[in-house]
């Protein structure tokens, strides 16, 4: 599978094909929908569990150093004053004053527009794939309406926040193109409030969690003391996260509530941190190439000292080319003792751990791979959409959409057909395998239309296998066609072949 070039395009087709079969929907849809929410249809949710089935069976079942946890999405609020969320968690946000519209401000961009070195105004431009580009026009048009004549300058942007108070006023609104209504940037919290309890006062506020390795923290004393882990080791954990993010966009990579896959991996103070998370970040990439994405689509974004958080050592992202660029995936960070000895300190608990190898007792330091299952399904999806061209039943070359999901998560495994839906004698050994095949996966039957058709049906929806009972199957051998979804080459299979070759294509 090759990686997906950066498209507007591919997104948009991405969407509508998520939506016309059934994979994604806008949340609340019949009420003209609601900004930043999204439901999973059956074929979404089919994707979803199998993606954070291969994440559970690979970090914590195949591990026996990994443990899993599921904790509440409310917790002690005291909980997020003592991780830092409630006094920082929040994003700088600028507002146009004009069309109300509200940006992030380390999301908009601005620039001087200069002549010969004098500035004859400002371009701004919302983060986007070709943003230099839209900059550069708008510079070019500016300077054509004014009637300027000379050289343009280099186009140099910066994040809004890094605009003087002088140039607010000077920089246009990317809504409106004029200057003078964005207001300068200001935090903007990104924890979504509630009340806990009957009484609707300040005592009663709460948060939904705005990730889940507070969680994880917070019970990584209980965990501690059944006696079943010692250091190293890791506490998994998959569940919802709530963020009141400013600008949700690109479909599912950015929204209000959406789902964390995360590990915190406790080690001793004195070990190998470095060496440690080398290996998170290479099992990390193996991982994701096993459920199919494109080695090349995935690279490092290793931040750099001077924008680590004081108490992290390191902190490196796993990018992936989405259809909007590329983009962060998956966060592997060295958070050293941070949270422990805050949460140690918060609650007057001890969260020393004794080392048997070391004889020593600590407070152990931990890497955190942190990643979003929506983002991977995003990634998922982009990696496997293909158009390509083959010939239908009557050998017309035709064009055909494919999802190329990898057989180990793809939302239906295969799809059994029977040649001719009036021939009794076929729909009735259909129906038998299907009913079989069932028990272990997630197939599907179908006997309506053409045989080509059907094929197209489920070649959209990323179906590895096609099944096709004929008559063949009844009056010669009982072998069955076997027909792969990417070549569309068919062979004979005899059913125990078929099901061991399924075994290894899904499970194995
Ligand atoms: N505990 C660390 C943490 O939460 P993060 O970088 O804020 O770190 C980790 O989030 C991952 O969660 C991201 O790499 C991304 O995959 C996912 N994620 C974060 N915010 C998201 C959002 N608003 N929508 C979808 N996924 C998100």
């Amino acid at each position: 599978m090759t990686a997906p070039a950066p498209s507007d395009t591919l997104m948009e087709d991405i969407v509508g094909l998520c939506k016309r079969r059934g994979f994604i929907f806008q949340s609340s849809e019949i009420y003209g929908g609601y900004n930043g929410f999204y439901d999973y249809g059956p074929l979404g949710v089919e994707l979803r569990n199998n993606i954070k089935q291969a994440w559970w069976r690979d970090f914590v079942q195949c591990r026996d150093d990994i443990e899993g946890l599921d904790s509440t999405i409310i917790m002690h609020p005291k909980i997020w004053k003592a991780s830092g969320h409630v006094d920082s968690f929040s994003d700088p946000m600028v507002d146009c004053k004009e069309s109300k519209l509200r940006y992030r401000a380390d999301q908009l961009f601005f620039a001087p527009v200069s002549v010969d070195g004098e500035t004859i105004g400002y371009v701004s431009v919302v983060e986007c794939i070709d943003q230099q580009e839209v900059a550069e026009k708008a510079a070019t048009e500016m300077k054509r309406k004014m009637a300027k004549q000379g050289e343009l300058d280099t186009i140099e942007l910066k994040e809004y926040t890094e605009a003087k108070p002088e140039q607010y006023e000077l920089i246009p609104s990317p809504a409106t193109g004029k200057s003078g209504s964005l207001t300068e940037p200001r935090e903007f919290k990104l924890m979504f409030e509630t009340k806990v309890g009957p009484l609707a006062n300040d005592a009663a506020t709460a948060y939904l969690r705005p990730e889940t390795a507070q969680g994880i923290f917070a019970n990584y004393k209980n965990i501690v003391d059944t006696g079943r882990v010692k250091i190293p080791f890791g506490i998994a954990q998959i569940g919802k996260a709530f963020r009141n993010e400013i600008t949700p966009r690109n479909f599912i990579f950015r929204s209000r509530e959406f789902e964390q896959m995360e590990i915190e991996y406790f080690i001793s103070p004195s070990a190998d941190w470095n060496t440690l998370h080398r290996e998170w970040i290479d099992t990390c990439i193996d991982w994701l190439v096993s459920i199919g994405l494109p080695r090349e689509g995935i690279s490092e974004d290793i931040h750099p000292e001077d924008k680590l958080a004081f108490y992290s050592q390191a902190t490196t992202d796993l990018m992936f080319q989405f259809p909007h660029g590329e983009q962060e995936l998956w966060g592997i960070a060295c958070r050293s003792d941070y949270d422990l000895k805050q949460h140690q300190e918060h609650s007057g608990k001890s969260m020393t751990i004794f080392d048997e190898t070391a004889k020593e007792k600590y407070v152990p330091h931990v890497i955190e791979p942190s990643l979003g299952v929506d983002r991977t399904l995003l990634a998922v999806l982009s990696a496997a959409y293909t158009e390509d061209e083959v010939p239908n039943d009557k050998g017309k070359v035709e064009k055909r959409i494919l999802l190329k999901f990898s057989p180990k998560i793809a939302p239906v495994k295969a799809a059994i057909f029977p040649l001719l839906k009036n021939k009794p004698e076929l729909v009735e050994v259909a129906k038998r395998l299907h009913k079989k095949l069932q028990r272990r996966w997630n197939v599907f039957y179908d006997a309506s239309g053409a045989i080509g058709r059907r094929y197209r049906r489920q070649d959209e929806i990323g179906t590895p296998f096609g099944i096709t009972i004929d008559f063949d199957t009844i009056e010669k051998d009982g072998t069955v066609t076997l027909r792969d979804r990417d070549t569309c080459e068919q062979r004979r299979v005899t059913e125990d072949e078929l099901i061991e070759f399924l075994e290894e294509q899904i499970n194995g």
